[in-house]
């Protein structure tokens, strides 16, 4: 019998909504004003160093990956090694685009004169949306690969096993980075699904956590449905 879990569609969802907004704010951005620039800089200057407090948008595509590889991959290599290499192969691009990313957002918060700053700025955005580009096509890819793969092979409490272990293995404060995307990125559905299990099968701990966090970043009418559906 074919599983229903799926270990990647919300998260994805929480990075697209990401990349969306940062590529939003990146391509409008007035790179002469400083301050403004920089609130956007900070979100695409990954800190490799700084795995655990780091919650900028590029540091969480870089962390997501990294999940991945250590919770989910394993699982699947001896079933489709082809598959799981080529991923792990757009990881590495994924890897590599977000040095030169970074290493330019760094150049440019240096950088005083407005015409330079102009430039710079300009050829920021244009590497950006081709690393985004690049991303959003890496994330469809495992949806219609991955994604039913595992549903054939894994049952869905193996599936939550493992998802519970992604979420176990965090620093809270990333978890909370992710989950501050996530909860406004699903629909209704999916979100009271998503808290009627944290509800079921997490310690009431987790539940006040990750309900703060809806009650912070979900639509207050879309909040109370999904409240009162799954009764906390
Ligand atoms: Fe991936």
């Amino acid at each position: 019998m074919t599983a229903n879990e799926d270990l990647f569609t919300p998260i994805h969802k929480a990075l697209r909504s990401m990349i969306y907004d940062v590529g939003g704010r990146l391509q409008s951005v007035d790179f002469v004003d400083k301050a403004a620039a920089n609130a956007v800089l900070e979100d695409l200057q990954h800190e490799f160093s700084n795995a655990v407090s780091a919650t900028c948008a590029l540091c969480l595509l870089h962390a997501h990956a990294g999940s991945e590889e250590s919770h989910v991959f394993p699982s699947m290599q001896s079933i489709d090694p082809a598959l799981i290499r080529m991923l792990i192969d757009d990881h590495h691009e994924i890897t590599r685009r977000l040095g030169a990313l970074t290493k330019m957002a760094d150049e440019l918060s240096t950088v005083d004169a407005p015409p330079r700053r102009i430039e710079l700025g300009a050829r920021l955005n244009r590497e950006a949306n081709e690393f985004f580009a690049f991303y959003l096509a890496h994330m469809n890819k495992e949806e219609v690969t991955i994604v039913p793969a595992m549903k054939e092979h894994f049952t869905d409490d193996q599936m939550r096993t493992m998802q519970a272990k992604i979420m176990g293995a965090m620093p809270p404060e990333r978890l909370s980075g992710y989950l501050r995307w996530m909860l406004p990125s699903l629909t209704l559905a999916e979100l009271t699904g998503m808290m009627a299990g944290v509800r079921h099968g997490a310690p009431p701990e987790f539940l006040k956590f990750v309900a703060g966090i809806g009650e912070a970043n979900v639509d207050p009418a879309r909040w109370t449905a999904v409240r009162e559906r799954v009764g906390f």
